[in-house]
């Protein structure tokens, strides 16, 4: 993020002017001045805030502190500033600091005198929590747009595979069998929480912090509310103090993007399981896949390893802020100005790994017949055996100890349940087991039997993902 910047000048003296150096007997050191320097992450924030100035310019026209013509050459001026910045023209510079004082800085140099009065009743503390704001606001709406993509993919593929048979597993042992479109539904319901999630942090985030100034708020009588309409608030923090210390909201957002990643990353493993020689379930288009330096054999599933990957980076941004905050004293710390490339960080990562998912998830190939086969081994119907014998008036842990013999001698003749006599099952001539077993020992049967509300059942993967569909469509 460096390119483009202005390094400081060490052969000519550094001036005051601008430069908040009035009471100062010497210049900034060239060592602490770039080490103290943020424009080379926080430009980034320059259309927030531009916006940000241009309410509080307008708040001032007003209030009375601007006149109509002052505020309008300022405004002109930031706009003026903001097609620069756009073009890639605006020469950022190091011993400015950062956005804010770059901005300003520049909108004196254009405007004059007048540019001087922006800064009336404003603090660059109130200023960079309005940015952060904005910032993370508009994020939150990408993001979210993103992921109800992705939602209306996963249940639009867990419609296609409602009655597609798989194993389920529980400690990555084949468990019982279920429906591929349900272990897709279950992924939604992960997701669509993230975004439940995503939507509460941004009710959070959206609250205006300006007025507040450095800490006490200003002699001004500043229209808040003015403010807030303009800038599209909800609403108005409440304190001046906490207004611009809080960093709750990023680090709610980090911690949202940290379990979404969580998330995403539990999926990307199940991923690279199934589209493993070993499993074969699925298969990745080509085009998401890279191939090894030596191995001429290899399709390698890059991208849901990344993303498994790149979770790590949405924990340590989330541990970043929680630890940059703990023993902060009220009001404003300069440590605050650590919050920004964890939080850009987090909010590039989450969009690029939804970005990926939506390419890949409904290019995904199922291979039915395998995930059938797969099913098939593993006695996965055992417990379907012993809830048919529940209901033959055999008390549970009694069924579960007859089935549990029937599977000792299914494994014995290397043979599955299903392909066991009436005798074998039974264990003895006669028993409780009789001809209308056979069918609940299919895999059909085995998922049909849960017919609930969140059982696996296909008409109940139907409803799940269609009722998923219409939900997404009501929020569009
Ligand atoms: N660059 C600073 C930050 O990111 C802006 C606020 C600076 N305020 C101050 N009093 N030095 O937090």
């Amino acid at each position: 993020m460096t390119e483009n910047i202005t390094p400081a000048d060490t052969t000519t003296p550094t001036t005051t002017d601008g430069l908040l150096r009035g009471r100062f007997a010497e210049a900034t050191d060239q060592f602490v001045e770039q080490f103290t320097a943020s424009v080379g992450f926080d430009r980034r924030l320059y259309q927030e805030d531009i916006a940000g100035s241009i309410a509080h310019a307008r708040m001032l026209e007003k209030i009375s502190v601007l006149s109509k013509e002052e505020c309008s050459s300022i405004v002109n001026g930031l706009n003026d500033i903001l097609a620069e910045i756009t073009s890639g023209k605006f020469d950022w510079r190091v011993e400015l600091e950062d956005v804010h004082m770059n901005i300003e800085h520049q909108l004196i140099e254009r405007i004059g005198d007048t540019g001087k009065k922006l800064h009336t009743g404003r603090s660059r503390n109130d200023q960079i929590a309005t940015d952060i704001r904005l910032y993370l606001r508009k994020a939150i709406d990408q993001l979210t747009t993103e992921g109800e993509k992705l939602l209306g993919s996963l249940a639009t593929l867990a419609l296609e595979h409602s009655a597609t048979l798989m194993p389920g597993f529980t400690h990555l042992q084949t468990a019982q069998p279920i429906t591929f479109g349900h272990h897709l539904m279950a992924w939604h319901a992960m997701l669509e929480r993230d975004l439940e999630r995503l939507a509460d942090c941004r009710k959070r985030t959206n609250r205006l912090p300006l007025g507040a100034a450095a800490l006490a708020g200003t002699p001004y009588q500043p229209d808040r509310q003015y403010l807030a309409e303009i800038l599209g608030f909800d609403d108005v923090c409440s304190n001046s103090l906490d207004a611009v210390s809080d960093r709750d909201f990023a680090i709610e957002f980090c911690a949202v993007a940290a379990l979404t990643l969580t998330h995403l990353s539990r999926w990307c493993e199940e991923l690279v399981l199934w589209s493993s020689q070993q499993f074969s379930f699925i298969s990745m288009p080509d085009r998401f896949c890279t191939g090894s330096s030596i191995m001429p054999q290899k399709k390698n599933p890059d991208v849901p390893e990344l993303i498994r990957g790149k979770s790590g980076r949405t924990n340590g941004n989330l541990f970043a802020l929680l630890t940059l905050m703990k023993s902060q004293p009220l009001a404003y710390n300069k440590d605050n100005q650590e919050d920004k490339e964890p939080l850009f960080d987090s909010v590039d990562t989450l969009q690029d790994c939804l970005t990926a998912l939506n390419g890949l998830i409904p290019n995904i190939v199922a291979d039915e017949e395998q995930m059938r086969q797969s099913a098939l081994a593993g006695f996965t119907t055992a417990t379907d055996l012993a809830d048919y014998l529940v209901r033959k008036n055999i008390p549970f842990r009694d069924a579960h100890e007859l089935v549990g013999a029937a599977v000792q001698r299914a494994v014995e003749l290397g043979s599955p349940l299903e392909a066991l006599s009436l005798q074998q099952l039974n264990g003895a001539d006669s028993g409780p087991i009789t001809e209308d077993v056979y069918a609940i020992l299919t895999l059909e049967g085995s998922v049909s039997a849960r017919d609930h509300l969140g059982g696996t059942a296909p008409s109940q993967v139907k409803l799940q993902a269609s009722a998923a569909l219409e939900r997404l469509q009501r929020s569009l």
